[in-house]
């Protein structure tokens, strides 16, 4: 579905920003603005600005920014979508609807919400009735506070077949047993599925009920039941408590992942809002997807005992073919025998923190676990293990990630059985290169006594957002002249473009978009001129039109962007020659270090790339 500017405009003004942002955060009104302490980053005196006007917000500190969409987005982890259906709802505004099918599934959808959302309400209340009284006693036998109980909306399903049926029978019968609540066998007369169970409502990234989870009270089975999969409920997709750990890791960077929800909840109790479990499932591909959506790294936590391992095996095997650079999970191990719940319950939050300072890395975990599966007292075994690794390393798909764990668990080894020759290895363990932006960086690479810069392919749509950010900043062109003559494009309009705007520029100090697009108005450029500040493919905040008059902060964002962007294209080049020339050296000799030489070009290479990537997706609207 395609949101006309018009409308996301009139849904960004009914918005009041400051009321919005106020919800999760502490504001103070500041003369026509407000403040708050940034929900973005950690501090102490406020630096994070509201303008209800303007609406957008703005952080001094961390330069965070965006509006009321980009609120949802990055503070409560929605989709733009989802973000767009919230403020919508709120703004009494409707969504418009795509096309009849989807529109009808949108229907029905909302009218198994409003089913589901009744099913909490009556789970809840049944929770303080004269029937609740075993669960209110369980709940408070295993320490959950009055304030949890609210928060995780717990309730309470009677020990009858009929009692939900007849409750919410205004919904009729088929809703309900499409929405999961009532079972139907054959063509017999439905009945209630949850029966004599604590309740826990399973919540969408919006925070609507799509799901329950039912505990029995004391023993019996099954322990859990769960919501079948309804058009609402896809259990493969869920996260559970994904709608309050999401914003919670903006501010903690971190994501913790348990192994069931009463888990997710004791450990939010005692402190540890950022988590969330699967529903009962190993960990699938999409849940991984959606972890790292929030971080890099999420810290899986898992039993110390044959079972919890297993789980943390394949959780680590699913991730394997999924790895791609900086994304990874971490592991920590439980003393066996116990979860999350169990840990904090015995020993406090603090053993459970004590826990998390020291999580291991996916390779570590594969390499521990593999060297403890068999004992390696033979030839055979000891290949065996050999065998194990290079099994978990073809699994990985992305090749650079693949040959770094190659190379370690090459290391582990020699080092567990031949000690003497693996200690020099070690030391010479990769290292992480400085930012590639720097001068040093490029004075290794052949930049140096290559004249020119070719510009063609990517680079040469880069480098037409970068005409189109020079034509709107002018006096960037004489801060960058140097790279800037460098500059061989393989395109002659954009070529000439570009001549003629540094001729411009050197003629005139002083140059501002309007007087440029006058002088250019004159030459055989100027259509080019006008069609790059057309253009929208590239979506740098140096390409951005900037409201006028536009805030220092956004003009400075842009020149820096604008700045780095020309560094990457008058770098990568003699990058692109010095890794071909690292590879076909490490092909010749073999060497290790031409070999790390080619592996940091590669790392260069890769920030190069990340950094584009990063410069091309910032804030969808200013
Ligand atoms: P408590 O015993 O209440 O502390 O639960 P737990 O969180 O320790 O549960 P456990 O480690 O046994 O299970 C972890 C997760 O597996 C639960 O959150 C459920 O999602 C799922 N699970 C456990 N037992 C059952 C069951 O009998 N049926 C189903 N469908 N799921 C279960
Ligand atoms: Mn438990």
């Amino acid at each position: 579905m395609t949101l006309s500017p018009q409308w996301l405009d009139e849904l960004r003004s009914r918005v009041t920003l400051s009321t919005l942002i106020g919800r999760t955060v502490k504001i103070q009104k500041a003369g026509r603005e407000y403040k708050a302490c940034c929900p973005f980053h950690n501090e102490k005196t406020p630096s994070f600005t509201i303008n209800d006007e303007k609406g957008f917000y703005h952080c001094f500190g961390c330069g965070a920014h965006g509006d009321a969409i980009r609120w949802m987005t990055d503070q409560r982890g929605l989709s733009f979508m989802d973000a767009v259906k919230d403020l919508a709802a709120e703004a009494q505004m409707e969504v418009p609807a795509p096309d009849p099918r989807a529109a009808r599934r949108q229907e029905q959808r909302a009218t198994l919400h409003d089913v589901m959302a009744a099913a909490q309400d009556w789970f809840v209340h049944q929770l303080g009735g004269i029937e609740g009284v075993q669960a209110r006693q369980y709940l408070e036998n295993r320490g959950i506070t009055a304030q949890t109980v609210r928060e995780f909306g717990f309730g309470f399903a009677p020990d009858s077949r009929s009692k939900l049926k007849e409750a919410l029978g205004s919904h009729g019968v088929d809703r309900l047993v499409e929405a999961g609540l009532l079972i139907k066998v054959d063509d017999r007369d439905p009945y209630d599925r949850f029966r004599g169970r604590l309740m826990i409502p399973i919540r969408d990234p919006r925070g609507r009920v799509i799901a329950f989870g039912g505990r029995i009270l004391g023993d019996g089975e099954p322990k859990y039941l769960n919501s079948p999969d309804t058009p609402l409920f896809d259990k493969g997709r869920t996260l559970y408590n994904l709608d309050k750990a999401s914003p919670a890791s903006r501010q903690t960077g971190r994501i913790l992942v348990v192994e069931g929800y009463m888990d997710a909840i004791a450990l939010a109790q005692a402190g540890f809002p950022d988590v969330v479990a699967p529903l009962g499932t190993a960990l699938t591909e999409h849940q991984i997807e959606r972890i790292w959506k929030m971080v890099e790294a999420p810290i899986l936590c898992f039993d110390g005992d044959n079972a919890g391992q297993k789980a943390a095996m394949r959780a680590a095997n699913r991730a394997l073919p999924l790895l791609r650079p900086s994304h990874s999970l971490n592991f920590i191990s439980l003393p066996a025998g116990q979860d999350p719940d169990d840990l904090i319950r015995a020993e406090g939050p603090r053993a459970f923190a004590a826990l998390l300072e020291k999580p291991q890395i996916l390779s570590e975990k594969i390499w521990s676990h593999e060297l403890a599966a068999e004992p390696l007292d033979s030839p055979e075994s000891k290949a065996g293990l050999k065998k194990r690794l290079s099994d978990h390393v073809r699994d990985i798909s992305d090749q650079d990630i693949a040959q770094h764990y190659r190379q370690e668990f090459q290391e582990r080894y020699e080092k567990a059985f031949f000690a003497n020759r693996g200690s020099a290895a070690q030391d010479r363990r990769y290292r992480r290169p400085g930012s590639p932006f720097t001068a040093k960086y490029s004075a290794s690479t052949a930049t140096d006594d290559t004249k020119s810069v070719s510009v063609s392919g990517h680079d040469l749509r880069i480098a037409k957002a970068i005409l189109g950010g020079l034509i709107r900043h002018p006096s960037q062109i004489s801060r960058h002249f140097e790279e800037l003559t460098l500059f061989k494009l393989a395109d002659s309009q954009l070529q000439d473009l570009l001549s003629e705007l540094v001729r411009q520029a050197m003629r005139k100090e002083t140059l501002d978009m309007q007087g440029l697009l006058t002088i250019l108005e004159q030459t055989d450029c100027y259509n080019v001129a006008k069609g790059l500040l057309r253009a929208d493919a590239l979506n740098f905040t140096f390409n951005r039109k900037l409201p006028d008059p536009a805030p220092s902060e956004l003009i400075e964002r842009a020149h820096r962007d604008l700045s780095e962007a020309i560094q990457v294209i008058t770098a990568r080049p003699g990058l692109e020659a010095a890794l071909a020339e690292a590879t076909r050296r490490v092909q010749d000799n073999l060497d290790e270090e031409s070999y790390a030489e080619q592996q940091r070009l590669r790392q260069a290479k890769q920030a190069f790339h990340d950094r584009l990537m990063e410069l091309t997706q910032i804030d969808d609207v200013v």
